[in-house]
């Protein structure tokens, strides 16, 4: 039986809950389908932190190379700068192992409520961040600190590497699934350097891949469209920053970012890929066991309505439904 290799690093806040819950899900799911799941559960994150100096011990990466996945949580804390507990353990897992695919697939689930008036129309995107450089490289520098005439810089960097792999994937991913179209959102009329860049290459791209529909998108448009008319998306491939953001809107109009999940993928199997839910810690609600994916009311009663209503009117139908758009969801996260 094949087993796989899992680093589970819970963190932070309600990463430790949703991580325990998803172990559950992971183990039910290995009895179901024939695999093994030998789990390493490592106790990183700000309590390492604020005990050690350091989120997570110094052989941390070397150790997590020897997984083939790692399941993490979430990480930040009210006592460690948010800059320390992300440079200190995500950024840098995402970077090494090379991660550059960020994965997060957008569905909207029977029955789950929606800010939206419309939702007739089925919403089923996948939003593909670069997830290696760009806006979150870390080059830049500040001098004469707390001065006057302090300088803050903060460059973005797009190598042609790392633009064109993420786009392709981007575009294999949408040929693998059969999707109809690939969305590029940027902002070149602005960022008359890289994004113009980016723009050609999505161009060049897109060429070896003639059965799929294009476009591009000024990234203010984009966050607009997300919200007036979603369904009109396919899959999205936007910069690190860019995508960062936008997906908060992609969950948000699928029932909130408690449901939203998020793969960080090395697609060429050299080193493990990472995947996490895409919300936070969560500190005010932590340790009360009531972090959810649904949303509203407290305690046991309230859970219980929630996971109906997550459910729809017709539970039977729901769950039928929300297993055909499950395959798809799951299909979309490891493509
Ligand atoms: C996300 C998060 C992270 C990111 C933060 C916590 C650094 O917002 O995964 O979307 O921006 O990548
Ligand atoms: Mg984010």
């Amino acid at each position: 039986m094949k087993q796989h290799r899992i680093a589970a690093i819970p963190g932070d806040g309600i990463g430790r809950e949703v991580v325990a819950e998803g172990v559950r899900v992971m183990e039910a799911a290995s009895r179901k389908f024939g695999f093994l799941c030998a789990l390493e559960d490592l106790p990183w994150g700000s309590q390492h932190y604020l005990d050690r100096g350091r989120m997570m011990p110094d052989d941390a990466l070397t150790r997590l190379a020897a997984f083939d996945a790692i399941y993490l949580g979430a990480v930040g804390h009210p006592r460690v700068p948010d800059h320390t507990t992300l440079n200190g353990l995500l950024l840098p897992i995402r970077r090494t192992f090379e991660q550059y695919a960020n994965v997060r697939p957008t569905v909207l689930f029977p029955g789950v409520a929606t800010p939206l008036a419309e939702t007739k129309r089925a919403i089923d995107i996948v939003l593909v961040r670069e997830n290696t450089e760009g806006e979150y490289a870390q080059v830049g520098g500040q001098v004469h600190g707390g001065t006057e005439t302090e300088v803050a810089v903060q460059t973005a960097v797009f190598t042609r590497r790392g633009t064109e792999r993420i786009i392709r994937f981007a575009f294999e991913l949408a040929r693998t699934q059969k999707r109809r179209a690939v969305t590029s959102i940027t902002k070149s009329n602005a960022q008359g350097h890289s994004m113009t860049f980016w723009d050609r290459v999505f161009r060049e791209v897109a060429a070896e891949f003639p059965e799929i529909e294009t476009s591009s998108i000024l990234v203010d448009a984009a966050a607009m469209e997300l919200i007036r008319r979603p369904w009109s998306f396919d899959v999205i491939v936007a910069s690190n920053l860019f995508g960062d953001i936008l997906s908060e809107i992609t969950a948000t109009v699928t029932g909130g970012l408690g449901l939203a999940p998020s793969a960080n993928l090395d697609p060429t199997r050299r080193h493990p890929s990472m995947f996490e839910p895409v919300h936070g810690s969560a500190p005010d609600i932590a340790g009360r066991g009531i972090a959810n994916p649904g949303r509203g009311g407290r305690g046991r009663r309230a859970r219980d309505r929630r996971a109906l209503n997550f459910c729809g009117p017709r539970p039977d139908r729901a769950m039928a439904g929300c297993y055909r758009a499950n395959g798809r969801f799951i299909r979309a996260l490891h493509p």
